[in-house]
């Protein structure tokens, strides 16, 4: 078996998406994600309901992704899959799904840490975007996740900074919410906060030691302000919708950005590679190029769909743990709080 044609195939199922992936080589055939509506009409996710929805999704997901990436199951060297972190009754099905078609195709079973995959996306081979050099900071930012990670190599991780509450998604989605926005509330704010101005409002920066984050403080300071603001005046949110999404943006970028500012100072590193979904927000994405100049930082940011909860990135780490040989036996269980 040459290693110039390894075809991997890829599952994530660790939230509300399920998703598989084909990866040949270093480069991805197909990207397949089942999106879970059912979610929005709670305003977040429900885990009973994503556990039963990835029991629906798996079979036909992975039957697309591999109609798609235009192969047989029997052309797989191996199975990845997303053993932790995230949502045991989710995690689950993933988990099961690959054991079983692994053991069934005879072929090597891989487990994928979900944060490491955020971090390796980078190394899938896309056109027109660079890969990070190592050491590097990885910054996952997203529904799930705030974190803050030193990168020396593809399997060398350690978590320098991460949130000790609520992840910065959740910040913009939980504003959103007392804003009566719908869910996911962060394109949302994304759009709005480019019609207003960032400075109009000013909201307390939390004050937490080191690399860590905190956005639940933040949140409560946005509540009381709205219910200040909507008794003396019950049209204030709507009178002030796109200063109030602008300075909220412009808070949770200031606290990111001085935490990026703060490990490049304290490990030396100035190449920055992030992902997860908040990195589409295209303040972030624009205070991240300023800093370029500013700071004296390269950013790396992959390909959006490389970004959110995929399986592609669950492919990729399979790839580079088969090239390793690592892998994964039949007795490997799924872990809701596996770390890096
Ligand atoms: O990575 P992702 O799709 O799922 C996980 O949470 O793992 O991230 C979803 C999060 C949601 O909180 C959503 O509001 C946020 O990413 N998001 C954004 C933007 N697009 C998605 N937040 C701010 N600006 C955006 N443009
Ligand atoms: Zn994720």
């Amino acid at each position: 078996m040459s290693e110039q044609n390894i075809y991997i195939l890829g599952i994530e199922s660790s939230c509300d998406d399920t998703a598989a992936a084909v990866i040949h080589n270093g480069k991805i055939l197909s990207n397949v994600i089942a999106n879970q509506k059912i979610h929005e009409a709670y305003g977040g996710v429900v885990p009973e309901l994503a556990s039963r929805a990835h029991q629906q999704n798996i079979v036909p997901v992975v039957s697309q992704a591999l109609t798609k990436a235009n192969i047989t199951k029997n052309q797989l060297h191996a199975i990845a899959f997303t053993r932790g972190p995230g949502l045991m009754g989710s995690l689950l099905v993933g988990t099961s799904f690959a054991k079983s078609l692994a053991y069934g195709l005879n072929i090597p079973l891989v487990d994928v840490n979900h944060m490491q995959a955020h971090i390796l996306a980078h190394f899938i081979d896309e056109e027109g975007f660079n890969k990070p050099p190592f050491p590097f900071i990885g910054m996952t930012i997203s529904g799930g996740h705030t974190q803050i990670v030193k990168v020396s190599s593809f399997f060398d991780m350690e978590v320098i900074g991460e949130t000790i509450d609520d992840a910065v998604g959740e910040a913009f989605d939980k504003s959103g919410k007392i804003l009566g926005l719908g869910y996911p509330a962060g394109p949302i704010i994304d759009k709005l906060a480019k019609l207003g101005n960032p400075k109009k409002f000013q909201f307390t920066k939390p004050k937490v030691d080191g690399l860590n984050f905190s956005f639940s403080g933040l949140k409560t300071a946005i509540l009381y302000f709205i219910q200040t603001e909507t008794k003396a005046n019950p049209n204030f949110i709507e009178e002030n919708l796109n200063d109030i999404c602008a300075s909220i943006q412009y808070t949770i970028i200031e606290i990111l950005i001085d935490k990026l500012k703060l490990a490049t100072k304290k490990t030396g590193i100035k190449h920055i590679a992030i992902g997860g979904g908040v990195s589409a927000n295209s303040g972030i994405r624009q205070a991240l190029k300023d800093g370029e100049h500013k700071f004296g930082w390269t950013t790396y940011v992959p390909k959006f769909e490389f970004t959110t909860d995929n399986a592609a990135m669950i492919a990729i780490v399979g790839y580079l743990k088969f090239l390793d040989n690592t892998f994964a036996n039949q007795s490997v269980t799924a872990s809701a709080r596996l770390k890096i």
